[in-house]
């Protein structure tokens, strides 16, 4: 044992049946540092995390895990016994409750009491302040959860693990729902940890946020531990290669398109907000799609992105004004299922909740809004559903034992998948996908453009949402850039650089 190090991982193997989700996965991490933790979907990170933070109790994996030197064995309810002992873990999906302030959020379950078990709020409030100005966080403590934005819930999670006197803080994917200038806080609030003494284990699919943060790197595939590594002895190509186990010389797949005639054409758009009439969601779009392109759009979070494609698929707001226009054909969108009769397919943003049914299994999850190719007279051709969802679900490279596997037993990347596919094989001659790459690895990121590609070749049209800045540039013919439910501006890509977007997107044009 070295007193460097705060966590030894020793042969941790886990299976799950049919998948072996840990393989003898073995190395450490050091006292203080943040520690970046990079994989392809479904090579096992989570399941790791899981482990060290108790989710899984010590009978069901074989392996040590000794934490400053001693080995820990979370039994059953072990989550509170991982808290006790310095472990926390903030998840993806955010566990507050909406209802309740920060304070009380904060101290869930371990409220300071007066009298026995009358809560003392005064302390619970001052304790509250105490450690929002330790760790620098800019939270209002007396607020409601539900009225803060995804960042600032990301803070409590943080504050509610450090006023549990975290050792190590597990934060896994923690990026993928905040804007850029919520990253950066995120990142100084690290470094704060940092300084204090906090252990950090950091899960991202975004790698340069490894080269941002990190000081040490580990990489997974497939269930094994590659390497670890010091973040400044490598660099973006060398993980892509020891993630995905070959060299990857593109990032974006080029394609040779000609872009034909206007296909949508959105004009002088306004959206009210259904509750609220007058409360406006979107304000005076325009813009064309045309036959062939793809068209992104870029903005921060609540820019109206979103909002935008959702209501021009029939299911958010009230159109106030404006006329969209689908080849020559003035249509009014005022459901789903509008849109889909015309040929519009969406991907939505929140997948978990909008795109899939978890119980039932990826076949189910592909083919359901598509029976109408694998049916004729009432039945069903089972061959040809089998045989056709098993082609996405092979080119997206989808990692599970077969496609029977109920979806809810998949990584959450390989989850985002599953929708992706299943409206890829609708055949729409109108695409929007709402940030389709969020949360997936580099390897099936390029998959996905790829698919995009051939179905621009094929005469598809795309919008793609996206927040990544690189992703934008590297795969859109033009730019929207959205700024408080506005177009601030629309540049052809070859114009078209991040700091220019940046400034459309925060209106500082
Ligand atoms: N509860 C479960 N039951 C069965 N299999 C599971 C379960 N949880 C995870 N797995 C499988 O274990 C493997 C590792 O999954 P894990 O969630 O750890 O991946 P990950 O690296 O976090 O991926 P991602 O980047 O997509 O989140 C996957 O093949 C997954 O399908
Ligand atoms: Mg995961």
């Amino acid at each position: 044992m070295s007193d460097d190090f705060i966590l030894e991982i020793d042969n941790v193997t886990k299976e799950f049946p049919g998948v072996v989700a840990l393989k003898d996965v073995s190395f450490n991490v050091k006292r203080g540092e943040i520690h970046g933790i990079c994989g392809e979907n479904g090579a096992g990170k989570s399941t790791l995390m899981k482990i060290l933070s108790g989710v899984y109790t010590h009978d069901t994996y074989t392996g040590k895990i000794l934490l400053n030197g001693e080995e820990i064995k979370f039994e059953r309810g072990a989550i509170r016994q991982a808290i006790e002992t310095g472990i926390s873990i903030v998840y993806q999906e955010l566990a507050l409750n909406p209802f309740a302030t920060v304070g009380a959020n904060i101290f869930l379950g371990r409220e300071p009491t007066r009298f026995g078990d009358v809560i003392n709020w005064n302390r619970l409030y001052s304790r509250t302040r105490e450690i929002l100005k330790t760790y620098g966080l800019d939270i209002p403590f007396a607020e409601t959860v539900g009225n803060l934005g995804v960042g600032k819930q990301q803070m409590v999670e943080i504050a509610k693990a450090l006023s549990e006197d975290a050792k190590v803080l597990i934060l896994d994917e923690p990026t993928s729902a905040l804007n850029e200038f919520e990253v950066d806080t995120l990142h100084s609030i690290l470094r704060t940890l940092k300084e204090k003494g906090v252990t950090c284990l950091y899960i991202s699919h975004k790698l340069e946020e490894f080269f941002q943060i990190t000081d040490t790197v580990t990489i997974f595939r497939d269930g094994q531990h590659v390497d670890t590594v010091p973040t400044q002895d490598t660099n973006t190509d060398k993980l892509i290669a020891m993630m995905v186990g070959r060299e990857m010389t593109e990032r974006f797949p080029a394609r040779s398109v000609e872009i034909g005639e206007s296909v949508l054409s959105v004009k002088d758009y306004r959206v009210a907000s259904t509750e609220h009439v007058d409360k406006m969601l979107i304000e005076n779009v325009s813009f064309d799609l045309r036959r062939g392109e793809i068209l992104g759009i870029a903005g921060l979070m609540g820019s109206g992105r979103t909002e935008l494609v959702t209501s021009l698929f029939g299911e958010l707001g009230k159109k106030v004004s404006g006329t969209i226009t689908l080849k020559g054909k003035e249509l009014e969108i005022r459901s789903a299922r509008d849109a889909m009769n015309n040929r519009i397919g969406l991907v939505p943003e929140d997948r978990k909740s909008l795109g899939l049914i978890l119980e039932q299994s990826i076949l189910k999850n592909i083919a359901l809004p598509n029976m109408n190719k694998f049916s004729s007279f009432m039945r069903i051709d089972k061959n040809k559903e089998l045989h056709e969802s098993r082609k996405f679900a092979q080119s997206l490279r989808i990692k599970a034992p077969n496609l029977l596997v109920p979806v809810n037993k998949l990584s959450g990347g390989n989850q985002q998948k599953v929708v992706i596919s299943k409206w890829l094989m609708t055949q729409p001659d109108v695409l929007i996908l709402d940030d389709p790459t969020r949360g997936i690895d580099v390897g099936a990121k390029y998959e996905i453009y790829k698919l995009m590609n051939e179905l621009v070749e094929q005469g598809v049209s795309i919008i793609m949402i996206s927040s990544e800045l690189e992703e934008v540039l590297g795969m859109s013919d033009r730019i929207m850039v959205m700024c408080a439910g506005r177009s601030t501006g629309i540049l052809p890509v070859s114009e078209a650089t991040q700091e220019k977007i940046m400034s459309l997107a925060t209106n500082a044009a």
